[in-house]
């Protein structure tokens, strides 16, 4: 990423002004102001955006997020489609619980609002997807409420300026940045400082305050951060304490037949609930007797792909793709096509679809070998 700082004068905010004043008089000259989702205080798009916003960058969200407010511009039009559409829009944006919460909030909003938001942020944080800071967020953005964001870069801020020297994700930890957090708030209850005092946090942790090598000579804080006034800003925040991951390994049989690829559907609970992937079975079990006795199908092994690797919160996933030529086409699976579970397409059909990222890198990595066969 370009940090928008480079060849700008350092900065020359009073130092002595509170902490709040500071940020925000930084953030009117040097923050971001043309964001797609900045200019309004409707806390549907607010909410949309804050929503994309959690675990990805601005970059890759900015696509995702005009499609999906051209596709689904309101709660009423969101709550009333299914949560397949919401997923397919959803598909490489990643942690899908984010898209299905969106919908059952949504309805939620629709069926005790009216379509309408709540107001204050113990209200927000009742529904689904919504924590405390996103609520925080579209309190401050849309209704100008006085109260504090506290996201993964606000609390490296707060640990820097206050030199806490604990891992901020401890409970203990967390609570005392939310106390630190709710002491810097900008004093009176005016939206327009909200919105700037809050998208000046945001700010400051993207672009000067950033996780390796901060760029302190440009922030308006520096004079009174103890991080870096002892020189510990390498050294904080703590980071996690190193928990080694458990790792699975499974197997996704990628069946190719007539220049098409098979994708079943995962069940609603479990990881990548309800998103298509090739059908998965364990290492020791034997990928063309699942496709005869589950899918119905008679296939060949062509050849393994290189193993790819995916790691969730909780354990590390490793996938070895098996490449199978399916002899037979139709009709598949008479009971799932039934169920609707199962479905042959073309790669470039198959990438429309709601389709977690490794699933996207298979088929990308299929897609040679499927041109190859088609012409041989
Ligand atoms: N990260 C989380 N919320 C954001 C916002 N509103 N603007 C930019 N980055 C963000």
């Amino acid at each position: 990423m370009i940090r928008q700082t480079v060849g700008r004068p350092k900065v020359s905010v009073v130092r002595s002004a509170p902490f709040a004043s500071r940020l925000i008089q930084w953030q009117l000259v040097y923050g971001r102001h043309s964001l797609p989702w900045q200019g309004t205080r409707d806390p549907y798009a607010i909410w949309i955006s804050e929503i994309m916003l959690q675990q990805t960058q601005v970059s890759t969200v900015i696509p995702y997020y005009e499609r999906f407010m051209a596709a689904f511009p309101n709660v009423a039009s969101l709550a009333s489609v299914s949560v397949e559409e919401v997923l397919t829009l959803w598909s490489g944006l990643g942690y899908y619980s984010r898209g299905r919460n969106l919908h059952r909030a949504a309805c939620m909003l629709m069926e005790q609002y009216n379509g309408m938001f709540p107001r204050d942020v113990a209200a927000l944080q009742q529904l689904p997807g919504i924590g405390r800071s996103t609520a925080a967020a579209i309190a401050a953005f849309a209704f100008g409420e006085r109260c504090t964001i506290l996201d993964g870069n606000v609390k490296r801020i707060l640990a820097r300026y206050f030199g806490v020297n604990r891992y901020p994700g401890e409970k203990i930890t967390e609570e005392r940045l939310w106390h630190l957090a709710e002491g810097l708030l900008p004093v009176g209850e005016d939206h327009e400082t909200m919105t700037s005092y809050t998208q000046a946090l945001m700010d400051l942790g993207a672009l000067i305050c950033v996780r390796t090598q901060p760029c302190c000579q440009y922030c308006p804080l520096q004079a009174d951060c103890n991080a870096y006034q002892n020189d510990l800003t390498a050294i904080l925040p703590v980071p996690r304490p190193r928990k080694i991951l458990p790792v699975k390994e499974i197997v996704h049989l990628i069946l190719l037949n007539q220049g098409q690829v098979l994708l079943k559907k995962r069940q609603a609970s479990g990881i990548w609930g309800g998103l298509w992937c090739f059908p998965e079975i364990t290492v020791d079990q034997d990928g063309i007797d699942y496709c005869k006795k589950n899918l119905y199908l008679r296939a060949t092994k062509l050849t393994e792909l290189p193993h790819l690797k995916h790691t969730f919160t909780h354990f590390k996933l490793i996938i070895r793709p098996q490449l199978l030529q399916s002899v037979m086409h139709q009709p598949v699976c008479e009971e799932s096509s039934r169920k609707d579970d199962c479905l042959w397409l073309t790669i470039e059909e198959a990438l429309q679809q709601a389709i977690p990222a490794p699933v996207k890198k298979l088929l990308l990595m299929t897609q040679p070998v499927l041109q190859s066969c088609i012409h041989e």
